[in-house]
C-alpha cells in the first residue's frame, strides 16, 4: 500500500522512522508492503532525510494525488489551512485520507465526510484524539452496542504534564511548558494547549462519535490552565485533591436530552484513577449501557505515539477498503446543556477564617469546611461565582474558586 505524506515535522517524521526501522514486520501485518513514496513538505532542510528513508519530494499536491499508485494520503500538516482544501482534493481525487488533525475534524468533519462518501473512500482520524489511545474506533465500532452515557478524562497531554510538574516538583507553569515543548508534546501554537483549545476540540469530536452531537470548541464553555498557579496545586494536595485539565462529554438529563461538554481546570480526588495519570499520558472514562465503565489509559502526545495511531489507521484501510462510515448510522437525540444549567461541586479558599459560614450564608451548600477552606456540595455554577465574587467585594480576601469533578 503506497502512502503519500503530506508534512514530515513531528509526527510524520516519526512515521517515516518507524516504517524505516520496522516495516517489512508492519508490511507483514498488514498483509501487502506499506511505504511512504511521496512526501509534501515545504522546509527544504528536512527532503534529505525525507530521502533517506526512500520516500520522493513532491512539488505538489498534484504530485501525489496522480500517481496512481498511492491509495492512501497522510495529512499531517496540521491547522485548518490549508489543510482542509488538501484533504478535500484528496478526497475527490479518490485517495483514502488519514489525519491527525483536531483542529480540522472538530470544525469541518461534515463537510469532509460527505465528500468521502460521495467518493466511496475512507476519511480516518484516530490521531486526532489522545495519540497512541484507540478511542475512536472502539466509540464507533466495537462499543456501539452501548448507550454511551458518560465520557470524561484527561485529552492533552501538555496541561497534564505541566501540572504533574507543578504538583511533583514545584515548576512553575512556564517552565513545565518549555519542558513541554521541547519534548514535542505541545501544539506548533501551545497556548491551544494552555488555554483548553486542544481539549475542546479533541472533546467534540469524541462528543461527535459518542452521540451523534454536533458541538465545536466555540459553543462549548472552555477554560485553561493559563491561571492556575503553584498555590491552587497545592492547597488542592493538602486537601487530598490532585489539579487536573477534565474534559467531558456527560449526559446530565436524559429526559430533556442533554449534553454537558466542556473543559477546564478541575480537582479530583488525589487516590482515584485519573489522579494517578501523569506526565503526557492521557486517561479517559467511558460510561456506557450495559457494558458499564471502561478506562482508556496511554500516552496522549508526542511523535511516536501520534504516528503509532497513523499507522493504525494505515492498516484500517487495508480492512475497510470500502469507505463504510459508522458516523453516518447515529442518530442525535442530544442537546447541549446551556451553561446557565451546569452546576458542580467547589474547592474554595480564602485567606480568612470563616469562609464557610460566609458562603453558608450565601446560600451554597458547605460539605466541609476547613480553617480557610471550604469544600461545597453540588451548587449552580453561576451562583458559586456569584458567591465568591460577592465575599471578594466585601472585603474578604483571596478567595480562590476551582471545581471539584465528582
Ligand atoms: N498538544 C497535544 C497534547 C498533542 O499535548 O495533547 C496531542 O494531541
Amino acid at each position: 500500500m503506497n502512502v503519500g505524506l503530506l508534512g514530515a515535522g513531528t509526527v510524520g517524521g516519526s512515521l517515516l522512522e518507524i516504517l524505516a526501522r520496522d516495516g517489512e514486520r508492519i508490511s507483514a501485518v498488514n498483509g501487502s508492503p506499506v511505504r511512504v513514496t511521496r512526501v509534501l513538505e515545504p522546509d527544504p532542510s528536512k527532503h534529505d532525510r525525507i530521502r533517506s528513508f526512500g520516500a520522493e519530494i513532491a512539488r505538489d499536491l498534484e504530485d501525489i494525488l496522480g500517481d496512481e499508485s498511492i491509495e492512501v494520503v497522510v495529512e499531517l500538516v496540521g491547522r485548518v489551512d490549508p489543510s482542509r482544501d488538501l484533504i478535500a482534493r484528496a478526497l475527490e481525487g479518490g485517495k483514502h485520507v488519514v489525519t491527525a488533525n483536531k483542529d480540522l475534524i472538530s470544525e469541518h468533519l461534515d463537510e469532509l465526510q460527505e465528500i468521502a462518501r460521495r467518493r466511496n473512500v475512507a476519511l480516518l482520524f484516530e490521531a486526532s484524539v489522545c495519540a497512541a489511545i484507540p478511542l475512536l474506533k472502539p466509540l464507533s465500532g466495537f462499543l456501539r452496542s452501548n448507550r454511551i452515557r458518560g465520557i470524561a478524562g484527561i485529552v492533552n497531554g501538555t496541561c497534564n504534564y505541566i501540572l504533574t510538574r507543578m504538583a511533583e516538583t514545584d515548576s512553575s507553569l512556564d517552565e513545565a511548558l518549555a519542558e513541554a515543548k521541547r519534548l514535542g508534546y505541545a501544539e506548533s501554537d501551545p497556548s491551544a494547549d494552555i488555554t483548553g483549545l486542544d481539549a475542546a476540540r479533541k472533546i467534540c469530536i469524541l462528543a461527535r462519535l459518542a452521540y451523534g452531537l454536533t458541538v465545536k470548541p466555540g459553543d462549548i464553555q472552555v477554560e485553561g490552565i493559563q491561571g492556575i498557579t503553584l498555590d491552587d496545586v497545592r492547597a488542592g494536595k493538602s486537601a487530598g485533591l490532585t489539579l487536573k485539565s477534565i474534559a467531558e462529554a456527560v449526559i446530565v438529563d436524559e429526559e430533556r436530552r442533554l449534553v454537558n461538554v466542556r473543559v477546564g481546570p478541575a480537582y479530583v480526588p488525589s487516590d482515584s484513577q485519573l489522579a494517578s495519570i501523569r506526565d503526557s499520558f492521557n486517561g479517559v472514562e467511558i460510561q456506557g449501557q450495559p457494558m458499564d465503565t471502561l478506562f482508556f489509559v496511554g500516552r496522549g502526545a508526542g511523535g511516536l505515539p501520534t504516528a503509532s495511531a497513523v499507522l493504525g489507521d494505515i492498516l484500517e484501510i487495508q480492512r475497510l477498503r470500502e469507505a463504510a462510515s459508522a458516523l453516518s448510522s447515529i442518530q442525535c437525540r442530544y442537546r447541549l446543556l446551556p451553561r446557565e444549567m451546569m452546576e458542580s461541586r467547589w474547592f474554595v479558599r480564602g485567606s480568612r477564617p470563616g469562609l464557610g459560614e460566609e458562603l453558608a450564608r450565601r446560600g451554597i451548600p458547605v460539605e466541609t469546611a476547613g480553617e480557610r477552606s471550604v469544600l461545597t456540595g453540588v451548587t449552580p455554577d453561576a451562583e458559586l461565582i456569584s458567591a465568591a465574587g460577592n465575599l471578594r467585594e466585601s472585603g474578604f480576601g483571596g478567595v480562590r474558586a476551582l471545581r471539584v469533578y465528582r
